[in-house]
C-alpha cells in the first residue's frame, strides 16, 4: 500500500482549472498530476446539471483509470452541479471550488461586493446558501462574465477585444459600488490583469484558488499522503483534453514558468 497519493486528478470544462493547478503547485510541488480539460464540451456554464454530472462521472472514471486517487474539481460550475453526486458515488476524496463570498463580504469597506461567475454557479445551492449567510455583511451583486470563458479558451488574455468584453460585465458591478470582485469561475483569473486594470487600484479582486489549494493540502496532510520523497520539486503534469489541447498546453507552460 502506498503512503502517498499516486496521482492527483484535476479537471475543468477547459483550460480554466489551470489557474487552480497553478496555486496547488505552489504548495504541493512534488506530486504527480493529471489535468483533464473537457474543452470539447466547453462551456459548462449554460449546460444542465444532469449533463455536467454525466461529464463529471466520465472524467472521474478516466482519471481513476489513469491512477488518480484524489480529484480536484477545478471548476465552479461542475462543483455546483456535480460534486455532491460524485461524493455519493465514489469512495475517493473530491476537493471542490468555494465561492469566495465570505472573505469579500467580511472585508468590504463599501458594503457592496461583486461576484462574477457562470449562470450555473449562480443558480447552484452552494452559492445560494453562502450568499444567504453573508447577506447582512454586504450587498451582493452578481453578473455572468459574458464571453470570458470563450476568450480564455481562445488563448486571448489581453487586448481591445478582452477589455471590451470584460468591461461589459464588470462595469455594472463597479457602478453599484462594489469594492471587492469575486472571481467565481476558474477561467476568470487568466483575465485578472484586465479585470484589475478596469476596476482600478481601490478594488480588490479575489480568487478562491489559493484557499482551494490549501484545502487540498489539509486533506492530504490529514490522510498522511503528501509525497516527500522527490529530491527536486519537478512538476510532473500530464495534460489531456477532450478537444484541441493547444490553449491548455500554452497555459500550462505559462503557469509552470511563472512558478
Ligand atoms: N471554469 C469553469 C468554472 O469555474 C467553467 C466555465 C464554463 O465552462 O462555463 O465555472
Amino acid at each position: 500500500m502506498s503512503i502517498f497519493v499516486d496521482m492527483i486528478g484535476v479537471f475543468d470544462s477547459g483550460a480554466g482549472g489551470l489557474s487552480v493547478l497553478r496555486e496547488i503547485l505552489k504548495i504541493l510541488p512534488r506530486e504527480r498530476y493529471i489535468y483533464f480539460a473537457d474543452n470539447a464540451f466547453c462551456p459548462y456554464g449554460e449546460k444542465t446539471p444532469q449533463f455536467i454530472q454525466d461529464r463529471a462521472r466520465f472524467i472521474t472514471d478516466y482519471l481513476l483509470e489513469q491512477g488518480a486517487d484524489i480529484v480536484v474539481v477545478a471548476c465552479n460550475t461542475a462543483t455546483a452541479a456535480a460534486i455532491s453526486t460524485l461524493r455519493q458515488e465514489y469512495s475517493i476524496k473530491f476537493i471542490g471550488m468555494e465561492p469566495a463570498v465570505k472573505p469579500a463580504a467580511l472585508s468590504s469597506e463599501s458594503g457592496v461586493i461583486g461576484v462574477l461567475a457562470t449562470a450555473g454557479t449562480l443558480k447552484g445551492s452552494k452559492y445560494l446558501n453562502t450568499k444567504g449567510i453573508y447577506k447582512n455583511d454586504a450587498r451582493i451583486e452578481e453578473r455572468v462574465g459574458q464571453g470570458f470563458v470563450e476568450l480564455v479558451e481562445r488563448g486571448l488574455l489581453d487586448g481591445p477585444e478582452v477589455e471590451e468584453t470584460v468591461r461589459a460585465s464588470l462595469k455594472p458591478l463597479l457602478d453599484e459600488g462594489a469594492d471587492r470582485i469575486v472571481l467565481g469561475c476558474t477561467h476568470y483569473p487568466f483575465l485578472r490583469e484586465v479585470i484589475q486594470r478596469i476596476a482600478g487600484p481601490d478594488v480588490e479582486v479575489i480568487d478562491p484558488a489559493p484557499a482551494v489549494a490549501r484545502q487540498l493540502l489539509r486533506v492530504m496532510t490529514a490522510e498522511g499522503i503528501v509525497r516527500e520523497d522527490a529530491l527536486e520539486p519537478l512538476p510532473d503534469i500530464r495534460l489531456e483534453a477532450s478537444g484541441d489541447p493547444t490553449t491548455s498546453n500554452r497555459l500550462l507552460q505559462r503557469i509552470i514558468s511563472e512558478k
